[in-house]
């Protein structure tokens, strides 16, 4: 399946994942850094809305926005999320790639692992830079291919397939049949610099692991401070569940890969 063909009930499904506890401690970690970036008088994008996950916290700081998502039924869902709110946005269906804005944007924002239903890296970040203001971020919260907890759960099954495709191909088939394609700060440096990084989830389990298992909500119980005191500092390669990199287009466009 493709994220277009997304059903009803896989929104709710996906509405029901952002209630985890685990999902809504990392996105209180985003906002704060959103926080710094944002402000009335700028032109924001959230590229791959949702179902409007992010549209409370817009609300929070009065700020319009426009929003776009390439599926029929995430739109529906994030209409009715901001007319509950009563949030001043531009809620359009478009993928990124066939998006033709009216004007540049300050601040571009792919949260919650948009960048990993996107399957050609390169092109999405041109088509980014193409729609965004040359002195704008791009905040982009991506899954890297390595999570220690899932690392360490699929070798202790020996599900050697799940580590072949995460570890090696880079990528991941999930239930509802849409692929993510993992990736790590290298792969953003071609067509922009990397001004922040923070890593969230290092060294404890992932929302889904933190659902299923009572060992890994004892586990965060005791690690989430010190995870998140160390995940901030710990070089890329050590990855999280996701990752959050603030981007500023490089001045010189380097050649694609
Ligand atoms: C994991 S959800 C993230 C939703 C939201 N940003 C959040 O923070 O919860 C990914 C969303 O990206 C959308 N999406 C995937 N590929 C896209 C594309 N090429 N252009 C626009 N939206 C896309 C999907 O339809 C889905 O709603």
């Amino acid at each position: 399946m493709v994220p277009a063909e997304i059903s009803d009930s896989d929104v709710r499904e996906y509405q029901d994942f952002l209630k985890n506890p685990l999902v809504e401690y990392q996105r209180s970690m985003i906002h704060e850094l959103l926080r710094s970036f944002l402000n009335r008088n700028k032109k924001i994008l959230d590229v791959g809305c949702g179902p409007g996950a992010d549209f409370d916290f817009y609300k929070s700081l009065s700020l319009e926005i426009d929003a776009i998502d390439i599926s029929r039924e995430m739109i529906l869902a994030a209409r009715r999320q901001a007319q509950r709110l009563g949030l001043r946005a531009r809620i359009a269906r478009s993928s990124l790639q066939d998006f033709v804005p009216d004007a540049l944007y300050d601040t571009i924002i792919l949260n919650f692992g948009v960048i990993n239903e996107m399957e050609n890296l390169t092109e999405s970040l041109k088509k980014i830079r193409t729609i965004l203001k040359p002195d704008g971020y791009a905040i982009i919260i991506s899954r890297p291919s390595f999570h220690l907890f899932s690392f360490l759960t699929d070798l202790v099954k020996l599900r050697i397939n799940n580590l072949r495709q995460r570890m090696s191909q880079k990528q991941f088939e999930l239930q509802n049949g849409i692929k993510l394609h993992y990736y790590n700060e290298k792969d953003f440096k071609n067509e922009f610099s990397i001004m922040h990084r923070e890593n969230y989830c290092s060294f404890i389990p992932s929302p889904e692991q933190y659902k299923n298992s009572a060992f890994a909500r004892i586990w965060t119980k005791m690690f989430i401070s010190p995870d998140q005191k160390y995940s901030a500092k710990i070089p890329d390669k050590f990855g999280g569940d996701f990752v959050c990199y603030v981007l500023k287009a490089n001045r010189q466009q380097t050649k694609s890969k």
